[in-house]
């Protein structure tokens, strides 16, 4: 079996990140969120690894991901020229997968607990195809699959109006070659893409054999700031304590905290879970729960909580406690001087700021 990872995409709702980087890449616990999808792939015993880039991202998802030795797997590269939807993803990767089965995993979906029992059911039971559902009170924003008693999908549907079922189908798939034939025969949506839901739509009017399995882990499509900072939230959890870098005597550690190689900590207060990256220096500072500092940075006479701060980014005697926050590359928060009494900023397009 061969796995296949989405990584292209125009990622508007993560502007601006999205304008320079990929969404992929974007940091949960000071790891790229798609770097968890081809663990869970690995982990899986799935070592062949496509992965779709767009040519805006492409060439920074190659350098992180590079060969995929670092994770245990061979990874290839197949360009996507335009994000013609997800469908499109699978079209043109069909020379890549041949004739094997394949995992599907959206680069920026994320699960708590590997995708081991979902494969292990794909490969026990004779399927075309296999979704994974999420049971949601609202799932209206997403695709919504309806099944019968025995878990066979009978209807798939992107975004109902109305209320038909409340499972939601979330971006990890496993299909036989059987899919090929379903994305040549659908025609583009609306609003311009094959949709990875008229595809299984078309496998089930064609007779295939599509099942679902219902998932009882968390789930997070970390399409947007809120859900980046709960995928955060979730690794976060998870993490045992590990000091690499230096603690001051004047400095408190408390809880779950990682501290990385060559950060160092001064006159300040950890609260975990947290993480701070490499070479990273926080004096006088407060960080808060559910908060990842990644390598590089400065926190100085400033507090932050249950925030990502990306590598290289200042935070420097900032007055108000800064929470619930997702901070780029080589950003520079810092006091204005106390006149004229007025905020400074320089912001990109689509940034979002509250005030108080
Ligand atoms: P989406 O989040 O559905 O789409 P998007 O990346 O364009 O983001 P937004 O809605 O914020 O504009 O995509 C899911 C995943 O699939 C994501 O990792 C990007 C990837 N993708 C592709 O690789 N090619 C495509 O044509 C599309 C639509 C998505």
């Amino acid at each position: 079996m061969k796995g296949l990872i989405l990584s292209g995409g125009k990622g508007t709702r993560l502007r601006p990140l999205t304008y320079t980087g990929a969404k992929q890449l974007v940091p949960v616990a000071n790891k790229p969120v798609l770097f968890y999808a081809i663990e869970d792939l690995v982990e899986a015993g799935i070592e062949e690894i496509g992965i779709v880039i767009s040519p805006e991202t492409g060439d920074q998802v190659r350098q992180a991901v590079g060969d995929g030795s670092q994770f245990g797997a061979r990874v290839s590269y197949i360009l996507q020229p335009l994000p013609l939807g997800i469908a499109h993803g699978i079209h043109i990767a069909r020379d890549y997968i041949g004739a094997e089965s394949f995992v599907l995993f959206l680069g920026d979906n994320f699960i708590r607990g590997g995708i081991l029992p979902q494969l292990n059911a794909f490969r026990q039971q004779a399927m075309d195809a296999q979704i994974i559902l999420y049971e949601m009170q609202d799932p209206s924003s997403m695709g919504v699959a309806v099944l019968d008693h025995d878990m066979r999908v009978q209807r798939v549907v992107e975004k109902p109006q109305q209320f038909i079922s409340p499972y939601a189908v979330i971006g990890i798939y496993m299909f036989t070659t059987a899919v090929f034939a379903a994305v040549s025969a659908i025609k583009p949506s609306a609003r311009g893409e094959l949709e990875i839901t008229d595809a299984l739509q078309r496998m089930v009017d064609t007779g295939h054999n599509v099942r679902a399995h219902l998932l009882r882990e968390p789930w997070i499509d970390t399409g947007k700031m809120r859900d980046m900072l709960d995928a955060n939230r979730l690794i976060l959890e998870m993490l045992d304590a590990r000091m690499s870098g230096s603690v001051d005597e004047h400095s408190q550690i408390v809880g779950r905290v990682v501290v990385e190689q060559g950060a160092q900590i001064v006159e300040s207060v950890i609260r975990g879970p947290a993480i701070i990256g490499a070479r990273a220096h926080i004096d006088h500072a407060f960080i808060g729960p559910f908060t990842a500092i990644d390598h590089d940075c400065v926190i100085s006479h400033s507090e932050i909580e249950n925030s990502i701060v990306m590598d290289g980014s200042r935070i420097t005697n900032v007055r108000d406690r800064i929470s619930d926050s997702l901070i780029g590359r080589f950003v520079d928060i810092h006091q204005s001087p106390p006149t004229p009494r007025a905020l400074q900023l320089m912001l990109g397009d689509h940034s979002q700021v509250g005030v108080l």
